[in-house]
């Protein structure tokens, strides 16, 4: 932080000098004492030194001046710098000139020369001080402020998100009871492959609302700062090998092929088992939920001297810039859209991107519209 100038001005060289000397030898080394002999000349350098961002907490000013007097100088210092303390010095008590600062430019205190050094000091002291805590409760109401400001933000978050979470879950709701209604009051009329695809429907609506409740609960972990991941030594393809068994089906249903080649070499990380299966399970559903039918999703894996980590390569719709910036956020339904029905909320990145963090790894993505999207994930090897 730069040192704070205090500026002294009078035109009398000899008074001005005194004035430096008793100031530099009771505030030295907390303070930069400047001067100026006349108005004008203690104008400029206050306008010089606000640009170059300089804390001025006081400005000690002579009244009888040739050219711009005490009063005026002070004034105009108050536009300008209006925290500044102001301080006085006249010859004979000139009540019209104190009256005119303390009104306009907020005047600390004038003293009468000769002043009494003592008297002085105690006064700049006093003054600086004052100048310091009028800053210190600015900052704290300013800090205050954003704190209030965040705070609200996060209620409204939070209400967004119950109002969304409700939602999503009165749709999957109504399915069931509507598809589990229609087979118990038509049971005998309706042929058996529509009762099965009832069920069906009331299975995958279950799902998604088992997948609703998930996030909610995720969330809040998250928001509580409860995730406490415990982080093992892992090698991250048996995980991903897991997954793509797990979603083979799925894949397959779209007419997507997932191209992985187990490596030969592990690829050992430091991760939570739980997380970084809930990581790579986000990101190989969504490939496969915005991919059109029929185009493949390579999964490769990476490595530097301190990361290793994998890609998940979609030839999806691909995301515009626009939407680029947005995918972390919290609820980012954004321009694709699920191409089989499939469930979307909007959370899914939001929760990729705080658990790869609580894990210390990076998760990015490189996305061209029309052609495709990559996300990278990477953990500190181990
Ligand atoms: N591989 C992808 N290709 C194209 N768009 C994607 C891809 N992954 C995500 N998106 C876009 O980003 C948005 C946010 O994804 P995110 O995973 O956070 O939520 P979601 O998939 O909509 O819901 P869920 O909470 O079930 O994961 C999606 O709605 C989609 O528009
Ligand atoms: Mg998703």
């Amino acid at each position: 932080m730069k040192t704070p100038v205090i500026i002294c001005v009078d035109d009398e060289r000899t008074l001005l000098n005194s004035l430096q000397t008793e100031l530099k030898s009771a505030l030295w080394g907390e303070y930069l004492i400047e001067t100026a002999e006349s108005g004008e000349d203690a104008l400029e350098l206050v306008e010089e030194l606000l640009e170059e961002g300089a804390d001025l907490p006081l400005v000690i000013s002579d009244q009888l001046m040739p050219g711009m007097k005490g009063d005026e100088l002070l004034r105009k210092i108050h536009l300008i710098a209006p925290k500044t303390m102001k301080i006085l010095l006249t010859g004979q008590a000139n009540l019209d000139a104190v009256g005119n600062i303390i009104n306009h430019a907020n005047l600390y205190r004038y003293i009468t020369k000769p002043w009494e050094p003592t008297n002085l000091l105690m006064t700049v002291k006093k003054a600086i001080q004052s100048y310091f805590q009028e800053q210190a409760q600015v900052k704290f109401y300013a800090d205050l402020e954003i704190k209030v400001a965040e705070r609200t933000q996060q209620l409204q978050d939070k209400n967004e998100f119950l109002s969304m979470a409700v939602h999503d879950l009165k749709n999957p709701l109504s399915a069931i009871q509507g598809f589990s209604e229609m087979i118990k009051c038509h049971f005998d009329e309706i042929p058996k492959e529509m009762v099965i695809d009832f069920a069906e429907q009331i299975f995958t609506s279950s799902r998604h609302l088992f997948d609703v409740i998930k996030n909610i609960l995720d969330i809040n972990a998250i928001e509580a700062g409860k995730m406490n991941p415990s982080l093992d030594v892992l090698d991250i393809r048996q995980t991903l090998q897991w997954l793509i068994k797990h979603y083979n089906e799925r894949a397959k249903a779209k007419n997507i092929t997932l191209q992985f080649q187990y490596p030969e070499e592990a690829y050992f990380v430091r991760v939570d088992e739980t997380l970084l299966r809930q990581v790579l399970d986000n990101l190989l559903s969504n490939a496969i939920k915005y991919s059109p039918s029929g185009k493949p999703i390579y999964i490769r894996f990476n490595q530097d001297d301190q990361f290793r980590g994998c890609e998940i390569q979609d030839e999806g719709p691909g995301l515009n810039d626009e939407d680029q910036k947005r995918l972390f956020n919290q609820f980012t339904r954004l321009t694709p859209q699920p191409t089989g029905n499939e469930h979307s909320s909007g959370l899914g990145l939001f929760m990729v991107k705080k658990w790869v963090e609580a894990m210390h790894g990076e998760v990015q993505c490189e996305s061209i519209l029309g052609q495709g999207s990559t996300f990278r994930v990477k953990f500190p090897a181990a």
